[in-house]
């Protein structure tokens, strides 16, 4: 097939755009061109990349129809952020495409209910960015469902690969917490560590995508959680970092407002957005319907990572 993936040269995409070419698709990527590709790849030798601002272009209402005239058998949607702008590429794309792929986000679940979270389960999402994305999803399927737009949307958790810092134990992302973890030095969690963060490595997310477009028939008119097998508590996945370095673990549990004021107020916003969310996401729906099996942990992700970070000297655990 002839895939278009928008947004292609990030995190997902720089695993997901040489599987595709090595499935022996033809990919058409688009981005801007302002970052590197994550992970270079020989494949992208064979890709055709397109310098395309989509925002730029949904403001002169020319996007729907630059994608289209590309003439895609299926199209990847790694970077869709508003209703708005996945109803633009749904009406210049009808009709005209074969299966049409777009990424959410586990965010559509606001707080969880009965966990393992299910995709069948009513949704109450809170925050901009995932009240956006659950609109985006209802849409897709009900264009889908109704009028046979043939959409899949695919949810990763937390993303983590190498080249960047993933989320840590206490919920935020400075790195330094697997720095202080690693020289077994004390670190406060809040509450009582117990609140869960639900990783995916996206290698893994590329082929959930992967799957999603061999297994078209069964992904047409659904949604998928992508994460790794299982969730993992702060206090549990923070013991098992010290663990790496030969440490013990030596935490402390303070009220949440105690530890918010004793953190930065940005890495105190991310922790509670994590943990407000806590997510525990099941993947039995996309096992049993698009076969996926991630090659993944959460815990194996982090540590490839983190091992990166060491490795290019992003942080210092010696
Ligand atoms: N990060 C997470 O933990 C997480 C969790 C759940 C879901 N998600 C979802 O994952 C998706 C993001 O995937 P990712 O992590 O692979 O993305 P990413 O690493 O942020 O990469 C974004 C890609 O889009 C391109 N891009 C950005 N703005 C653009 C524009 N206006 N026009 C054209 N190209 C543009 C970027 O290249 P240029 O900058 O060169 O244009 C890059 O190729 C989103 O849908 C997000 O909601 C992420």
């Amino acid at each position: 097939m002839r895939i278009v993936v928008i947004g292609a040269t990030g995190h997902v995409g720089g695993y997901l755009v040489p599987r595709l070419v090595e499935a022996g698709h033809e990919v058409i990527a688009l981005s801007r061109g302002q970052h590197k590709v994550y992970r270079e790849h020989g494949a992208w030798e064979t890709v055709r990349r397109l310098v395309v601002d989509r925002s730029a272009e949904e403001t002169a209402g020319t996007f729907g129809r630059r994608v289209r005239d590309l003439q895609p058998d299926a199209v990847v949607d790694m970077i869709c952020f508003t209703l708005s702008s996945a109803q633009h590429l749904v009406e210049g794309l009808r009709g005209h495409v074969q299966h049409f792929l777009s990424c959410g986000t586990i965010w559509v679940h606001g707080h969880s209910v009965q966990v393992p979270t299910t995709e069948d389960q009513v949704r109450c999402p809170f925050g901009e960015y995932g009240v956006q994305k659950a609109q985006i999803e209802a849409y897709l399927l009900k264009e889908a469902r109704l009028h046979g737009f043939p959409a899949t949307v695919l949810h990763p958790g937390h993303i983590v690969g190498t080249g960047w810092a993933p989320l840590n134990p206490a919920g935020h992302f400075n790195p330094g917490v697997f720095v202080r973890l690693a020289r077994g030095e004390s670190l406060s969690l809040p509450n009582l560590g117990l609140e869960t963060v639900h990783h995916v490595h996206a290698d893994d997310v590329a082929l959930a995508f992967a799957q999603a477009l061999v297994r078209r028939n069964s992904a047409v008119g659904e949604s998928f959680h992508v994460v790794s097998p299982a969730a993992l508590t702060l206090r549990g996945y923070a013991e098992a970092v010290a663990g790496w370095f030969g440490k013990t673990a030596s935490l402390s549990y303070l009220p949440w407002e105690q530890w918010r004021a004793a953190t930065g107020e940005d890495e105190a916003a991310q922790t509670w957005d994590h943990i407000a969310h806590s997510p525990n996401c099941s993947i039995e729906k996309a096992h049993r319907l698009l076969g996926f099996r991630p090659c993944y942990s959460s815990l194996q992700a982090v540590y490839e990572s983190v091992m990166w970070l060491i490795r290019h000297k992003v942080i210092e655990v010696a």
